[in-house]
């Protein structure tokens, strides 16, 4: 193992450069025009795992994105890992606000600024890295991978189960292990071991076939963007508490011992505060910032439109109004329960005054799992060794739908083991991962494949 660690130091410059190449690729799925992008980073990264010694690398097309998929299966009676990631990445804008262009990779201050640089293809580079040193160092690699790639995870995973159902065979594994969330804090690594899941929508409302004037009309019809915000306004109570009839039914309750651990967490609510120039935080009656995020569901107006925005004053009615709308959820919510809850919710508060359209998008199960298995206590060992520390046990309040695919379609635990930080921008301008947890990231891997493979076949 020492061999491999060295390896990884002496290369950490080459790696900066190599991963530089793979942050140029703007391969933002959510935008129809960088289609192609998303193919070329696919290649990229099939030729990437080629090169690193993978074998079995495939493209497997998908009524989406492709699905890169590449294995080592070189020791008989070892743990099998099946490793997700995904290649695509968020859109950029607002532009202006970026400091460096987003697909120019630049190194300020320990830190690499691009677009994908933590959320995911930072995290992703990590293991192929991991995979390398084993791989030239010693000619094999401790343990059986299959390794997939995702390029639709930002748009909602929507072609992932069926390929994953479709594949069962060929994706049987032991483990699913996972880089594509958060460091607790700088210095705290973590393991987290629940996800929120997701329900998204969009309602639209039209009061009128045109804008109308104020003036003349003012006061004597419905205005479609007052009428919008009050039906949002209805979703939550003055204690943040979500009114949705049958909203809460089956979400679990955080247990005490939970309550606890969190409780002692370095967590600095002043410093959460003013590192976001928030004025005042707001969240459910009862419960800590942690609880809020980590479990307990929230109802989100992601955005608004409606009207006149522009510059100085224009006195209009608007026609129509947009809101674009989302609830992360807790185990036990089920995303279509939940959906079919707000719908009727929704059409039951909006007023006849407005023609109301309520169009559901893409979303995902929560997860959430136990953390005294053996996989789990292996990657513990090898954060320690990598990060010089142990890591604790976190829940995060991001979603990614095909962990609880994992489970159920092929009975699988995941290990979610991430070295982005809460600061680094993920979605938002600037996107950033440390240098230093990237690197340590790397010898983690490297040394989480080593314990793995030193658990035997476990059943
Ligand atoms: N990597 C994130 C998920 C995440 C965020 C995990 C924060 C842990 C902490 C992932 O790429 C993501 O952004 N997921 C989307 C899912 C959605 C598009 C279905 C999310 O959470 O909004
Ligand atoms: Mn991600
Ligand atoms: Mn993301």
């Amino acid at each position: 193992m020492d061999k491999i660690i060295d390896f990884i130091n002496v290369n950490r410059d080459r790696y900066l450069d190599e991963l530089k190449a793979l942050l140029a690729i703007p391969s933002i799925s959510a935008l129809p025009e960088h289609a192609a992008d998303v193919k070329r980073c696919a290649d990229w990264c099939a030729d990437e795992l080629r090169r690193i010694g993978m074998q079995n690398v495939t493209l497997f097309e998908t009524p989406g994105n492709p699905v890169v998929y590449g294995d080592w299966l070189g020791v008989e009676g070892a743990p099998t890992i099946l490793f997700y990631g995904h290649y695509d990445v968020q859109p950029v804008d607002p532009l202006n606000l970026w400091e460096s262009p987003p697909f120019e990779a630049t190194i300020r201050d320990g830190e690499i600024y691009a677009r994908g640089s933590a959320d995911d293809k930072g995290q992703v580079f990590m293991h192929m890295k991991a995979i390398e040193a084993h791989l030239t160092q010693t000619g094999r690699l401790p343990m059986n991978i299959k390794i997939i790639l995702e390029g639709e995870e930002e748009v909602g995973s929507a072609n992932l189960d069926d390929f994953i159902k479709a594949h069962k065979q060929e994706l049987a594994a032991n483990v699913v292990v996972i880089s594509d969330s958060g460091m607790f804090a700088r210095g705290v690594p973590s393991i987290c071991y629940g996800l929120r899941g997701l329900v998204y929508f969009q309602l639209d409302m039209r009061g009128s076939n045109t804008d109308l004037h104020s003036g003349s009309f003012g006061g004597a019809v419905a205005n479609p963007a007052l009428v919008l915000s009050q039906v949002i306004a209805k979703m939550k109570d003055r204690g943040g508490r979500i009114t949705i009839p049958g909203f809460y039914d089956d979400v679990v309750p955080l247990s005490e011992e939970e309550r606890k651990a969190w409780a002692s967490l370095p967590f600095n609510e002043k410093k959460y505060k003013k590192d976001f120039a928030m004025p005042k935080l707001f969240g459910e009656t009862g419960y800590t910032t942690l609880e809020r995020t980590w479990a307990r569901p929230t109802f989100e107006v992601n955005g608004l439109l409606s009207g006149f925005t522009g510059e100085g004053a224009k006195t209009v009615l608007p026609a129509v109004s947009m809101a674009k709308v989302s609830m992360r959820l807790v185990p036990n919510q089920d995303p279509n329960k939940i959906a079919g809850l707000f719908q009727t919710y929704v059409e039951h508060i909006t007023p006849k005054t407005v023609e109301l359209t309520v169009t559901r998008m893409h979303g995902g199960k929560p997860w959430m799992t136990s953390y005294d298995n053996p996989f789990v206590q292996a990657a513990a060992r090898a954060i320690e060794k990598g990060f010089g520390r142990t890591p604790i046990f976190t829940r995060e309040g991001g979603s990614i739908p095909v962990v609880s695919t994992f489970q159920e379609e092929l009975g699988l635990p995941s290990v979610l083991f991430g070295v982005g930080l809460p600061d680094e921008n993920a979605h938002a301008p600037n996107e950033k991962l440390d240098l230093g947890n990237f690197h340590n990231g790397i010898i983690a891997s490297a040394v989480l494949y080593e314990e793995i493979g030193r658990l035997g076949t476990v059943s």
